[in-house]
């Protein structure tokens, strides 16, 4: 709700209503979500604290993120259109601690495992982890999936 409001203050050119929304936001449930993030419906942080969304990380809906992950740039690095942060599908589940870094996509109802380093782009319906992390295996689609399911808490 407070991503809402400071996304919307900053779409709106309002940079300083939009960093005190943010601010907000960090002092209220100890999440860092950057005003400038694109995030579709649904979003949910079961145990917000030190989830950092940086800049201009872009979320599908239904995303499910767990305490400690980030989402942001990679050391500056951009692909050929000049995008920096990454792009995460819809109704995928990020676990605790994860880092998903760089101008890469991960695609739709895929799960990143816990604690695990995530560089390069991540096709969907699979389950990756490690670092580097690796495709550990796959994860079924459509009625089956339960990415963006599991977990318990509030959403954001
Ligand atoms: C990624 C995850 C979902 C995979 O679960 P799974 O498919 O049941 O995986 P398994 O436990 O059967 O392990 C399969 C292989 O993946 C490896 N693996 C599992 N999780 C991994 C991770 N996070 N990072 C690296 N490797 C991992 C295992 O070591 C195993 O390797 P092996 O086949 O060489 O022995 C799970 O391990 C995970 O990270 N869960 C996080 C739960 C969490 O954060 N809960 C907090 C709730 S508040």
């Amino acid at each position: 709700m407070l991503y809402r409001l400071a996304h919307r203050a900053h779409l709106k050119g309002h940079r300083i209503r939009a960093g005190l929304w943010y601010r907000c936001a960090y002092l209220w449930c100890g999440a860092e979500i950057s005003p400038g993030a694109k995030i579709g419906g649904g979003l949910r942080l079961p145990h917000p604290q030190g989830v950092v969304i940086g800049g201009e990380v872009e979320i599908g809906v239904m995303v499910t993120i767990g305490q400690h992950a980030t989402l942001g740039g990679n050391l500056g690095k951009r692909d050929e259109s000049g995008r920096i942060y990454p792009r995460i599908g819809d109704r995928c589940l990020i676990f605790a601690g994860a880092v998903v870094a760089g101008p890469i996509d991960v695609g739709h109802d895929t799960i990143i495992g816990a604690n695990s380093v995530i560089t390069k782009s991540v096709p969907s319906h699979v389950v990756v982890g490690g670092v580097p992390g690796k495709v550990l295996r796959a994860w079924p689609s459509g009625k089956d999936s339960q990415a963006g399911s599991t977990g318990s808490g509030e959403g954001a």
